[in-house]
């Protein structure tokens, strides 16, 4: 869908996030045509220096961040083309009359906050204030944003003084993924699923983001928060609320975030014994968790293991296993929904293999889906039952637009300048998710709870197996 022109004014420019997604993204999509001429993107950060300089420092990105056969030197030249920079204070003056100058307000306005939230206010205000951004323009922030329940709130009255719900886009990357967004297609495109989508049919559902890297690098910031904050309160949240809401009436933003929101209220509380927390440890040259976050006594968390339930009549009665962890044995995420047993088997279980069917969605990587079915073994031997994948890649299955797979942040960004709401979190359901992660958290620190420690590139502690196994189920195998 094209979008009409717009400034998109990006503060904390220089940043990691700018240089690594932000930037490279947009360059993406002038290669793909998307951008409209007269479009400017205006980089703001603390640093003092001009346009020119501004735009090498993004060339520099591009050649280090997307890959070499996208690199076209036109696009590259048009796109540095529409850049520009403003060095700013953001708790002061310096600056924003200059920005003030470079936005138009006849063009589509946004505003992307790739900066610490303890800025957001100022930013907010200023931006307000001064009249840069009226009440069309949008604000986009990335996570974390809190840490609780009560920052949070607090974020969102920061922004809530100066602008309103609609102008607001907070974002969780994994919105932006290409099979998150299948989920909901599988589920609300086809009849085939949603009928047995319920405790009736479902057994349970296991949901798992496992990453190979570790923390190294960004110890400080990830010390404070730990697997729980980083990734269970928002992305496997997410993934949670698209696999278990009722069908909303329209895809339409706040149909679909009432239904979202619906599951988070619905979440029952997690009992300590059906969560497990864990820590990396060191294996050959590869630094333990202790070592990465540079805190000997750390009681953080790299790994977490959950069961929970959604306390409502759709799923009363199937549990939901989450597990995230970073040192893993591979990078996979996936959502597998097991299926009961059919209520009567005209066959005798004797005779070969007998399995529920599953149904996997594979986010990353290999991106696509997988249903196990019960076929006949074939041969003269008798009726027995062997269970076989039904799998398809999406990759293979559209050629070469399946394989091209449009990075989170591009489609979101896009998003934004189209002013669809639809993928952004709002403030309500942010709220809820940590309502319901703060008892946890705080369970953990009145408890002064160790987490457990595990060996680099398995998957994950014991007792994470012994969640599931005590349940008369197992995890899914960690593997590409
Ligand atoms: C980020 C977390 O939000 O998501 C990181 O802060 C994590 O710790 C990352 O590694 C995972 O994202 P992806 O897209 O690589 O699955």
């Amino acid at each position: 869908i094209p979008v009409d022109r717009f400034d998109l004014v990006i503060f904390g420019a220089t940043g990691d996030l700018a240089n690594r997604k932000i930037l490279p993204g947009l360059y993406r999509r002038v290669l793909a045509g998307q951008i409209p001429e007269g479009s400017q993107i205006i980089g703001a950060a603390r640093s003092e220096m001009d346009a020119k300089e501004f735009r090498e420092q993004v060339r520099g990105a591009i050649n280090e961040h997307v890959s070499p056969s996208k690199i076209d030197p036109e696009a590259v030249e048009q796109f540095l083309a529409m850049l520009d920079y403003v060095a700013i204070d953001a708790k002061g003056d310096g600056g924003w009359d200059d920005l003030k100058a470079k936005v138009r307000p006849d063009a589509i306005n946004a505003f992307y906050f790739s900066v610490a939230p303890a800025l957001f206010g100022d930013l907010a205000e200023r931006l307000h204030m001064r009249g840069i951004a009226g009440p069309d323009a949008r604000i986009v922030v990335e996570k974390p944003f809190g840490r609780d329940l009560a920052s949070a709130r607090a974020l969102n009255a920061t922004l809530a003084a100066h602008f309103d719900e609609t102008q607001i886009y907070r974002i969780d990357h994994y919105l932006g993924k290409e099979t998150v967004q299948n989920l909901m297609a599988v589920r609300f495109a086809n009849i085939l699923f949603e009928p047995l989508w319920n405790a009736q049919f479902v057994d349970h559902v296991q949901i798992t983001v496992a990453e190979t890297v570790g923390v190294g690098g960004r110890g400080s910031y990830y010390d404070k928060s730990g697997a729980m904050r980083d990734m269970v309160q928002n992305h496997m949240m997410q993934l949670l609320c698209l696999i278990a809401m009722e069908p909303p009436y329209h895809f339409d933003p706040d149909a679909v975030r009432d239904e979202k929101l619906k599951v988070i209220r619905a979440l029952q509380p997690v009992a300590p014994n059906n969560i497990v927390r864990g820590q990396y440890l060191g294996r050959g040259k590869d630094a333990g968790y202790l070592e990465d976050s540079e805190d000997p006594e750390s009681k953080t968390e790299s790994y977490v293991a959950l069961k929970c339930h959604i306390a409502n009549w759709r799923w009363t009665g199937t549990p939901f296993y989450l597990r995230t962890g970073k040192r893993l044995r591979a990078r996979t995420s996936e959502i597998a929904i097991t299926f009961k047993e059919p209520p009567h088997s005209i066959f005798d279980e004797a005779e070969g293999d007998w399995r529920e069917n599953v149904l996997v969605i594979r986010l990353q990587p290999n991106e696509g889906m997988n249903l196990k079915m019960m076929i006949k073994e074939p041969g003269p031997g008798g009726m027995r039952l062997v269970q076989v994948p039904l799998d398809m890649s999406f990759a293979e299955a559209l050629g070469e637009e399946g394989a091209e797979i449009t990075d989170a942040y591009e489609r979101l960004i896009m998003d934004v300048i189209r002013g669809n709401q639809t993928l952004f979190m709002r403030g309500d359901e942010v709220e809820a998710a940590w309502a319901w992660t703060d008892p946890i958290i705080e369970g953990w620190e009145a408890r002064a709870d160790r987490p457990q420690p595990y060996d680099s590139g398995t998957s994950g502690p014991d007792d994470a197996l012994m969640l599931m196994h005590r349940d008369g189920r197992r995890w899914r195998e960690i593997r590409e």
